[in-house]
């Protein structure tokens, strides 16, 4: 009885101190290792922007090009975009339009349930310098329209990646005209994507136009059932994409929204379809993506959300994800936006550290075994390593803030100095909103609300390297941190 409870105490202590001393220490392969990610592209972060306020964003909302454009110097390449989401399924192409787009809403928070666009819509996205994946409509069965669209879309948009053929179609319903009266299953849109390829790819003259699937999640509708049904299709297909919100309504929680295991076995559901696509030597992109659905009950606006698209990009590149393509919904009324008319949203500020990342890089590689809170990535330039991130997903709200230190060892520094230098991702908490008053920075800089213009002087850290090519960086609760070796 007393030596079982003593047993006991023994156990508590150790598991305690074994969470307190846990040993962070990571040795940094100089090459990448075998489990490091192929070749990266040279822009995995991206932007989608809802179909239907694609033009406002870009002409009626300030921050816009300054937020892509400091993305840009960050990442070193522009930041491709998609034009879709919901209302591109509702949308006709109107070749006599003479604004982008018109439409009707009872309120200025509502995405119209139907709408025209015209050719100065094409125009705005052919001005774009990153590369431009459109979203055409496929729900409403009006393939002649489709392809008019397209046709400009080609000959206008000198930067077109690709063109999709409808938005989440595992939504699409039996009273939809696509699906003419018949349950629409995933073997059923499977067929019609595959005949819409070939008809949109034919009308266009073209091969490699199309980004197919464009599926929510990955189910009974997925990127790997769809290839099994490709066949000669195949040659018209881009790239495959599939739509990724880990979190959901009013269940969302921000604790494991940023805690660095869950994102890596969230990600991790994605690998079939990722190798699917892979097997066609087709990319595959999340081509839509963000934190949660409906507005996730106020976790989308947080700096966790910002940490949590940190980590979730480098997972998804190291899993074989080309490119990630963050949602920005209705403007005024979009919790999960990076920015919006009056104010910054803080999960920009996770884009912006995870561009800083991957600057440059041809391949990242994971230190830890993606099991616990604490993160460590090898990044590599040239196949030699030149940057670590470090991330600790501990949640963080009030109180004594915890921290923990991640050693790094085998690093080798020029022989004229023992310092790198280290740039950290931080803010009040994890649940602060910038458009609540609370505080996020990078580099010590921050984004000015409705301009997103840098303010603020850069706050490099100094690291310093043992001669035993050692060194110790803290990180704290809800932090992340960009050591430039
Ligand atoms: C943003 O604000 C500007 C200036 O107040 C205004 O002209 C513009 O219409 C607004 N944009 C949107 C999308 O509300
Ligand atoms: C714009 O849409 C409204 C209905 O939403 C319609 O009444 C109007 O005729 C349309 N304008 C043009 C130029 O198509
Ligand atoms: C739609 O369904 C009707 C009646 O079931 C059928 O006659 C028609 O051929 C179908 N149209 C298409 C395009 O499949
Ligand atoms: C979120 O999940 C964590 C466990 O992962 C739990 O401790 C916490 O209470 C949850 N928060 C809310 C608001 O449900
Ligand atoms: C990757 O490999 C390193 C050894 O280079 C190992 O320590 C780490 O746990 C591995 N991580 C994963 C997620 O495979
Ligand atoms: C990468 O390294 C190789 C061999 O050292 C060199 O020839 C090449 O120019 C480098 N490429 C870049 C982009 O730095
Ligand atoms: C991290 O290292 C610093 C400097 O050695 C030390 O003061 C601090 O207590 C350490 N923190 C933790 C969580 O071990
Ligand atoms: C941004 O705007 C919000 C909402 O008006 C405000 O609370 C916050 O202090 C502003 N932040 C900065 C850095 O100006």
């Amino acid at each position: 009885m007393h030596s079982n409870q003593s047993i006991g105490f023994l156990v508590a202590a150790l598991l305690f101190s074994a969470r307190t001393i846990y040993s962070l220490t990571f040795a940094v392969p100089s090459s990448p290792p075998s489990n490091a990610s192929g070749t990266l592209d040279s822009a995995p972060v991206g932007v989608s922007f809802e179909f239907f306020a694609f033009s406002a964003y870009m002409q009626d909302v300030a921050a816009t090009n300054v937020c892509l454009s400091n993305l840009k110097k960050a990442m070193g390449t522009a930041v491709p975009i998609r034009i879709g989401g919901t209302t591109q399924d509702r949308a006709t192409y109107d070749p006599s339009l003479s604004t982008a787009v018109n439409y009707s809403v009872a309120s200025s928070t509502d995405a119209p349930d139907s709408l025209t666009f015209g050719p100065s819509f094409m125009q705005i996205a052919s001005s774009y310098d990153g590369s431009v994946t459109l979203g055409l409509d496929r729900r409403l069965n009006s393939i002649s329209n489709t392809i008019a669209a397209a046709k400009v879309a080609v000959s206008v948009i000198p930067n077109l990646y690709a063109l999709e053929l409808g938005n989440e179609p595992n939504f699409f319903v039996s009273s939809d005209p696509i699906a003419n009266g018949s349950s629409w299953t995933a073997a059923a849109d499977a067929s019609s994507q595959v005949s819409w390829q070939e008809s949109v790819a034919t009308a266009l003259d073209k091969e490699s136009i199309i980004q197919a699937g464009v599926f929510f999640g990955t189910g009974s509708f997925s990127v790997e059932e769809l290839v099994a049904k490709e066949g000669a299709s195949a040659s018209y297909v881009r790239s495959f994409s599939e739509h990724y919100y880990p979190q959901s309504g009013s269940t969302a929680n921000l604790t494991d929204l940023m805690s660095h295991s869950s994102i890596v076995s969230g990600v991790s559901a994605f690998e079939d379809d990722i190798n699917a696509a892979s097997s066609l030597d087709k990319p595959f992109v999340f081509g839509e993506t963000n934190s949660a659905t409906q507005g996730g009950g106020g976790i989308s606006p947080t700096y966790g959300a910002a940490l949590w698209i940190l980590d979730y990009v480098m997972q998804a590149v190291i899993l074989g994800a080309k490119q990630l393509f963050f949602h920005q919904g209705t403007i005024g009324n979009c919790q999960y936006c990076w920015w919006g008319n009056y104010t910054m949203g803080a999960p920009y500020y996770g884009a912006y550290m995870a561009a800083l990342s991957l600057n440059g890089a041809s391949r990242i590689a994971p230190l830890d075994s993606g099991t616990t809170p604490y993160a460590a990535y090898a990044i590599y330039q040239n196949d030699t390593v030149s940057r670590i991130l470090l991330y600790n997903s501990d949640y963080y709200s009030s109180g004594t803030r915890s921290g923990v230190n991640f050693t790094l060892a085998g690093l080798s520094t020029s022989s004229s100095s023992s310092t790198v230098t280290a740039v950290r991702l931080t803010g009040d908490k994890a649940t602060a909103r910038i458009d609540q008053g609370g505080i996020v920075t990078v580099a010590g800089q921050t984004f000015e609300n409705g301009t997103c213009t840098i303010q603020g002087h850069k706050v490099v850290e100094d690291v310093d390297v043992g001669e035993n090519g050692e060194t110790v960086v803290s990180v704290g609760a809800a932090e992340a941190v960009l050591v430039y070796l």
